[in-house]
């Protein structure tokens, strides 16, 4: 079989990339080795991560808010066997919806491990062992990554687990153990929190999600206890052990202390891992970095001319639609277009209750780089659409340029931040200042207007509100 491209990998990455070249007009093939399409992403992480903790906080809603809100519920129970079967119901219609845009696109998948036996031809082994070589001009390499995991931890799957594991459990944990206070460690720790969980997060940095704005990280950890977290920040794990049913782990402070902790659940989330397992990358001269990950140059071309890559594998933020637009921006340069990634620009959110988001630089940034900025922040405390749903954690933060006011970073903890940090990717791609923002007219009483207010906050400390 012959295309003019293949893309190995069917994740938002590689989904995307295949949707785009057969677009324009790219006789088009996408290998993928799992049953399903649409990668990690679709299938165990960005879509069942939001189901269940959208589940998890409407029980937590039901069982610790609904009353004030003048609504009494007697005989509140969790079924969790219920909350993971919505789950894997929502995952199936996401990746069945990924068959139906492939046959749409009249894109060839083939299901089957994909390796290189040169730089244009890529073998497929299916898994009745079944080879099919297909014969390609170009060839994108989308293969995702994996849960990253420390030499002395035996992964059990069953009491020492991953995000994989964690979106399946059987039980509700008693004590769940986190080693990683970062993304994962923060969304699957709120889910089995807000369902009864003791939640216990052994980070090696000083605080949670510490790759954010510190802001942001400092004002989660205050709301996160409330709900049965806590906290071993500047801990180096050094054992974990798995009695069948007990886990321990002991982790290391910087005082050379000790400590030990029991749990029935362990969740390691210290991050994940470029794959290219068995993809026999040598074969066609592909290199990579010395994290494993396939090295790219501007134009997310390999090592050899005709390959490309894109997403968790190669360098960069670990997200889907950092992945998405990786994909867009290789299909339009094989055609011959032009097109760019604004990589600041790229938001991270992270879906705890509240909400964070973020997108351009941190304020430590700033400093570390001698940028001369003013800072705005609005609290939710202070808007009345926040009082009204009883949503009045958190702080919006605008840092714009002292002397231009552009903005140049805004960081939100609050309700629907995830949505919310959209309004500020627009306002940065078209280089607008605090003031521009603050000028506009914002829908009252909405969430919205706290992004505002901080801007307002940052123009010349003006809030009206505070
Ligand atoms: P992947 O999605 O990993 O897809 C790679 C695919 O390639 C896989 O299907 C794999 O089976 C296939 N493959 C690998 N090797 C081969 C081979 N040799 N032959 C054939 N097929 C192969 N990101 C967000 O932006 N938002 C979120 O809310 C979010 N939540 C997450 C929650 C969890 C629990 C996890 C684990 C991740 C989450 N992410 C989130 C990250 C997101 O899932 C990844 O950034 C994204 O999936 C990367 O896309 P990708 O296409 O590069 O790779
Ligand atoms: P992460 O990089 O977000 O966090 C890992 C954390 O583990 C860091 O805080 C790190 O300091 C800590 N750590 C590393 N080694 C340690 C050790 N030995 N002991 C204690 N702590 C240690 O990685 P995570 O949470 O595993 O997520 C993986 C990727 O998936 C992330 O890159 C993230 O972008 C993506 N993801 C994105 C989501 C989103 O966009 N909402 C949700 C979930 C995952």
């Amino acid at each position: 079989m012959r295309y003019d491209v293949t893309v190995i990998g069917s994740g938002p990455g590689g989904y995307v990339a295949a949707i785009r070249c057969a677009q324009l007009g790219f006789k088009t093939a996408i290998v993928e080795r799992y049953s399903t399409l649409g990668g990690t992403c679709l299938n165990v992480g960005c879509i069942p991560s939001k189901a269940l903790l959208d589940s998890s906080e409407h029980f937590y809603n039901a069982k610790n808010h609904f009353k004030e809100h003048g609504i009494n519920l007697s005989n509140l129970k969790t079924d969790l066997k219920q909350m993971i079967s919505r789950k894997d119901g929502v995952v199936k219609q996401t990746v069945d919806g990924i068959n139906f845009l492939m046959k749409k696109n009249k894109i060839d998948v083939h299901h089957g491990h994909g390796s290189f036996i040169n730089k244009n031809q890529i073998k497929v082994k299916s898994d009745d062992g079944k080879e099919t070589t297909l014969e390609t001009d170009k060839v994108i390499i989308a293969t995702g990554s994996k849960p990253a995991t420390l030499p002395f931890i035996k992964l059990d799957k069953k009491r020492i687990i991953t995000s994989t594991e964690a979106l399946n459990l059987k039980e509700i944990p008693k004590h769940l153990i986190v080693i990683g206070g970062g993304v994962i460690g923060v969304e699957i720790g709120s889910v089995y929190a807000r369902l009864g969980a003791k939640v216990s997060v052994v980070e090696f940095l000083d605080g949670l999600i510490p790759t954010m704005d510190k802001t942001m990280g400092k004002e989660l950890q205050k709301v996160l206890k409330k709900s049965g977290f806590e906290y071993y920040f500047k801990h180096k794990v050094t054992e974990v052990k798995s009695s069948g049913k007990e886990v321990t782990i002991k982790a290391e402070n910087q005082k050379d202390e000790t400590i030990e902790l029991k749990g029935d659940y362990c969740l390691v989330s210290i991050g994940r891992r470029p794959y290219t397992d068995n993809l026999d990358l040598e074969n066609a001269g592909v290199k990579v970095d010395d994290k494993g990950r396939v090295e790219v140059n501007d134009q997310l071309q390999t090592s050899v001319d005709n390959i490309y890559a894109i997403g968790d594998v190669i360098k960069g933020a670990m997200l889907a639609h950092k992945a998405e637009e990786e994909g867009i921006f290789v299909a339009e340069t094989l055609a011959g277009q032009k097109p760019h990634v604004n990589y600041l620009l790229i938001p991270g959110v992270v879906y705890t209750w509240p909400e964070v988001a973020s997108v351009g630089y941190t304020e430590e940034q700033l400093k570390e780089n001698g940028t001369s900025y003013k800072s705005g922040s609005f609290p939710f405390k202070a808007s009345g659409r926040a009082r009204a749903s009883m949503d009045t954690d958190g702080l919006i933060k605008v840092l714009s340029h002292k002397e231009t006011d552009e903005i140049l970073g805004v960081h939100m903890i609050g309700p629907r931040a995830a949505d919310m940090i959209a309004e500020a990717v627009v306002a940065m791609e078209y280089r607008a200042s605090a003031e521009d923002i603050a000028r506009m007219s914002h829908a009252h009483p909405t969430f919205t207007e706290s992004f505002k207010e901080a801007c307002l906050a940052a123009t010349d400390n003006r809030a009206i509100h505070l």
